[in-house]
């Protein structure tokens, strides 16, 4: 699916490295706490700037391997202790990937891009909220795993464990099943989607770490500056780029075919060229950067897309047109999305396993892109169309719910999530034990039906799974909000029981319950599923261009350096 690939494509471990972490450490208030108004008028305001914080401590809630001593979440265990072991190596460490245990590179490096590229931007705002030790943290856990997944300039393990045996089992931690199979990539075997991911993510947390301004559009990095972290970064992002381009290109589920029943991909033109864009912004290599524009037109990057599609780089007003022909789209409708009643942004097929992921995903492009706009009402528009999805997902919609765990008395009370459940009962994962054991502090979970309503099943994947790769999207956009709003989240106004009085009647129309709507039967055990935005690495891509563009176009670049 163009699209799927599009999003995908598209588009913290040793503790005395990382940032001393605050003392006491920060925990997520209890949900009641989310319907307290703040003192208004101030920034950061204190409930954006908690919100922040839950969505962080979320990833703690993620971790895989030996906890460090610093564990915030007390119902976790150190767990999957031997993975690697099949091959000799330690692939111990890392976040498992949604509502169960397997490991996926390919999302991960997905993740750790979003992030790194928000916070590179939009940092300031986790400096705000004090969160940045956390955001560091968050990070390493993840650029630690990934740095041991790359053992040799040309092997990637892609995944750690298989679906066969992932969506076999529900419980603990404690007892997670074998055997665990590290799943590599490597010169006979290549996967350049996986590869070049994966030096995308490299490349932006090593832009992060190295403090490098992207724009003074922006507020700027988070203050974890470290050289030295940045430029180990940047050797892996260098050595997997090479790896991508050199071997074979094919996606990666062409050789490790246990891939396509979690994260396959539909292409690598999109990665290739946020990889190449990332790192020629590290290096301020000028032919990287003609490579990124040759991989747009060679892979037709959103050219089924965009009528005026004429890539010519380095001409501020060619990528600004085909961004806003793209993003106007979205905004004034003509895209591939629509509004639901309610108001979310909803894209027919991706939007059905997970609808907040796209409209979210959508929302931070469009954030970013606002002081990039050609006009004021553009700038305006974008803006409040962005602020409408975030005001949705956080409770301004038809159910009342915040779509994020553990922050309102209506947030979903049941994520599909096998370790917070208590349960390991597979043959009754919705009633079994009737209450989540551990509450799922700041887990962005998949959202509402296409018709707005949201039924808090533990066992309907779509709607109640949270993945790393759908809090990414929120992080930028909270710290957006620390940076400058003075008011609340919509959901301070929602007191408790809102959501039991609108309760939805029936079943939902989703891809794991059929009864609301007829449509294709799927497993029922939670499947893996990963937000796609159509466009996403479209508008990397612009955004990176167009840092090129502007210096070109107040002459700080000589494109023949
Ligand atoms: C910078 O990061 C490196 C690599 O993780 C670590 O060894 C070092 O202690 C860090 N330096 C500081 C000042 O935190
Ligand atoms: C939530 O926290 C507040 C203040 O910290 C406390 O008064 C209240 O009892 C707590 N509620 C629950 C349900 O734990
Ligand atoms: C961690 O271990 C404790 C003690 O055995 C157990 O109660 C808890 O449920 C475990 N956590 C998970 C996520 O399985
Ligand atoms: C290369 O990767 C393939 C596919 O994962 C695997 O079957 C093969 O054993 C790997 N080669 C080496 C030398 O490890
Ligand atoms: C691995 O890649 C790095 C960066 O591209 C390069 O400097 C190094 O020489 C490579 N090592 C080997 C053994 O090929
Ligand atoms: C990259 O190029 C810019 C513009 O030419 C220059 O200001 C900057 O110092 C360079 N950065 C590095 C790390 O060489
Ligand atoms: C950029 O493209 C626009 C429209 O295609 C054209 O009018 C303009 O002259 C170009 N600018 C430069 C500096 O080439
Ligand atoms: C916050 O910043 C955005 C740009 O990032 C701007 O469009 C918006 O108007 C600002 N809001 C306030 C209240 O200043």
């Amino acid at each position: 699916m163009w699209s799927l690939s599009a999003v995908l494509l598209l588009v913290v471990g040793h503790a005395f490295a990382q940032l001393p972490l605050p003392e006491p450490a920060f925990m997520p208030p209890n949900a009641s706490a989310g319907a307290a108004p703040s003192p208004s008028g101030v920034t950061p305001n204190s409930q954006w700037s908690s919100l922040l914080g839950d969505l962080l401590y979320f990833y703690d809630a993620q971790r895989s391997g030996k906890l460090s001593v610093g564990n915030r979440v007390k119902w976790r265990n150190d767990s999957a202790l031997s993975d690697g072991q099949d091959v000799h190596l330690d692939l111990t460490g890392g976040y498992y990937d949604a509502g169960d245990y397997i490991k996926c590179t390919f999302p991960l490096s997905f993740t750790l891009m979003s992030v790194c590229w928000g916070a590179t931007d939009f940092g300031k705002g986790y400096d705000l909220a004090n969160q940045t030790p956390y955001l560091d943290a968050m990070l390493r856990w993840g650029l630690d795993w990934l740095i041991k997944a790359h053992p040799t300039n040309n092997t990637l393990f892609v995944q750690i464990s298989d679906a066969n045996i992932d969506n076999n089992y529900w419980g603990g931690d404690q007892t997670i099943p074998g055997p665990r199979k590290s799943y590599q990539i490597n010169s006979t075997s290549p996967g350049t989607d996986a590869a070049a991911g994966a030096a995308a993510a490299f490349a932006a947390c090593s832009n992060l770490y190295q403090n490098h301004v992207f724009s003074d559009f922006y507020s700027g990095p988070a203050t974890l500056q470290n050289s030295t972290y940045a430029s180990l970064l940047l050797q892996h992002a260098q050595a997997l780029y090479t790896f991508a381009t050199s071997a074979e290109k094919t996606e990666y589920q062409n050789s490790v075919p246990e891939v396509g029943d979690t994260y396959s991909s539909s292409g690598f033109g999109d990665e290739l060229a946020i990889a190449a864009l990332f790192i020629s912004w590290a290096t301020n290599s000028s032919s990287l950067y003609e490579e990124a524009q040759s991989y747009y037109s060679h892979y037709n990057l959103l050219a089924t897309r965009i009528a005026q599609a004429n890539p010519a780089f380095g001409n501020i007003s060619t990528w600004q047109g085909q961004a806003e022909a793209y993003l106007d789209g979205v905004v004034y409708g003509g895209g591939n999305g629509y509004l639901t009643t309610g108001g979310l942004l909803y894209y027919p097929g991706d939007s059905d396993t997970n609808s907040l992921n796209p409209a979210l995903n959508a929302a931070m492009l469009l954030n970013r892109y606002v002081p990039l706009a050609s006009t004021q009402t553009k700038k305006q528009d974008y803006y409040n169309f962005a602020k409408s999805q975030v005001m949705y997902a956080l409770g301004d919609n038809p159910m009342s719910v915040p779509y994020v765990v553990g922050v309102n008395p209506n947030s979903p009370q049941n994520a599909h999530s096998a370790m917070a459940s208590g349960g390991n009962n597979i043959n009754d994962i919705n009633n079994d034990p009737p209450q989540e054991a551990y509450v799922l502090y700041g887990a962005v979970v998949g959202g509402p039906d296409k018709y707005d309503r949201f039924f808090d099943i533990r066992n309907d994947w779509p709607e109640t799974e949270p993945a790393l790769d759908y809090n990414a999207p929120m992080l930028t956009l909270t710290a957006m909000h620390v940076l400058n709003d003075t008011s609340d989240p919509f959901y301070t106004t929602l007191q408790a029981g809102t959501y039991q009085s609108k309760r939805p009647q029936g079943l939902p129309c989703d891809a794991a319950y059929q009864q609301g709507c007829a449509g294709p039967q799927l497993s029922q055990a939670g499947q893996i599923v990963m937000g796609v935005i159509v466009g996403l690495a479209g508008v990397v891509i612009f955004s990176l261009i167009g840092w090129w563009g502007w210096l070109v176009y107040r002459g700080e670049y000589d494109p023949c350096y």
